[in-house]
């Protein structure tokens, strides 16, 4: 095994981010040097805890954590409110108290729901997440956004809970479906954009660079922007980059277009706005990119349809919008503006 990278997050806890190549057995041990003996609430799906739920299982037990286990259905239609109270229930029949822990192990929808749940504990435990897919490795699993979904929206039920450790093994993406995988890269690429150029020439070509140093970079990224705007009042806002139309492509294709693939086409979206909205224009180097990715780049919707949906997001502040730009590959801005004038441009754009 090659050695564990650790990168250092401080905002309202400090918590280690470790990154291995094959380290999953070595996650009791990182445990135990952080934290005392104590019940460790693993919360996980049916798909990802056949895969790793004993090595994990094993590992904590060994040194010295008692383990209780809730498996949930794999899938966004998961998480919900009903499924984060029965893992309550199952933790006051296990009789996990406050000095004791929730772990995720999993991806972003058993990251959410473990965080929320541990948030809402008995006023809030601590918890761990293993992430297991690339997106929850470079974005969910770091920053403490927790949340579940309900019948009004996604994510629109939840609470801002620090991690108290992510422990991540990278070869566990190997037995991603390649599809998951590739959402995934969605958000690499939108780092690269937002805010390292290098980082976006390093994954401009898939396959030709190391992972583990990729997602380190991402999770960098990711720290530094927290670490500054931890509760999402201001600069945290950067990450929403191609998500304003992303997700209107998402809740538009009933969600049967994926989160990563409506964010790909949402970043070509900003990149032709930018470019009517007087930015240099990065559209074909971006798209080529995402092309290059195997993701579809039309917008099987109108600017009309799209922008009857930004107004209904819950990110939208009075009347005005927050568009983030690509000014240059790696210098994205937040661009305030009239919500019409996001109609505006993307007819402009040509949507
Ligand atoms: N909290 C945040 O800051 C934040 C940020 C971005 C996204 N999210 C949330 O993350 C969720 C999406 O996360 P996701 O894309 O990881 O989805 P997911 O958790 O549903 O995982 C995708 C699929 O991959 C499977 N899987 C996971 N790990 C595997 C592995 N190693 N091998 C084989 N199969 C595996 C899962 O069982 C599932 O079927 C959304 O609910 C989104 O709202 C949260």
């Amino acid at each position: 095994m090659e050695s564990t990278a650790k990168i250092t997050v401080h905002a309202s806890g400090t918590y280690d981010i470790l990154i291995s190549k094959g380290g999953l057995s070595g996650l009791g041990k990182a445990a135990a040097e952080r934290f005392k003996p104590c019940t460790v609430a693993i919360l996980s799906d049916d798909k990802v805890f056949p895969l790793y739920g004993k090595t994990v299982t094993d590992s904590l037990q060994s040194a010295g954590f008692r383990i209780v286990t809730h498996v949930i259905a794999n899938g966004e239609q998961s998480k919900t409110l009903d499924n984060v109270t029965a893992f309550i229930d199952s933790m006051v029949k296990a009789q996990v108290t406050r000095t004791d822990m929730v772990l995720a192990l999993g991806g972003g929808v058993v990251g959410d729901m473990a965080g929320f749940a541990a948030a809402i504990y008995l006023r809030g435990i601590p918890y761990i997440q293993v992430p297991t897919t690339l997106l929850a490795a470079v974005d969910s699993s770091v920053g403490g956004k927790t949340a579940v979904d309900i019948s009004a929206g996604k994510n629109l039920v939840g609470a801002f809970h620090q991690p108290a450790l992510v422990f991540l093994d990278t070869e566990t993406l190997n037995t991603l479906d390649p599809s998951v995988m590739r959402d995934g890269f969605a958000e690499v690429i939108k780092y690269g954009i937002i805010l390292d150029s290098k980082l976006f020439q390093a994954v401009a070509k898939p396959g030709s660079f190391d992972i583990k140093e990729v997602i380190a970079r991402c999770i960098e990224i990711k720290r530094d922007v927290v670490e500054q705007d931890e509760f999402d009042k201001g600069m945290r806002g950067l990450l929403n980059f191609g998500h304003t139309f992303g997700h209107a492509i998402e809740k538009l294709s009933g969600f049967s277009i994926t989160h990563g693939s409506a964010v790909a086409r949402g970043m070509i979206i900003a990149a032709k706005v930018a470019r009517v909205y007087g930015f240099t224009d990065y559209t074909d180097v971006i798209t080529k990119v995402i092309k290059d990715y195997g993701f579809e780049t039309g917008c099987p919707y109108s600017a009309d349809e799209l922008y009857s949906v930004i107004l209904s997001d819950k990110k939208r502040s009075g009347a005005d919008i927050t568009l983030v730009l690509p000014k240059e590959i790696g210098a994205s801005t937040p661009e305030k503006m009239p919500a019409l004038q996001v109609l505006e441009l993307m007819k402009k754009a040509g949507l």
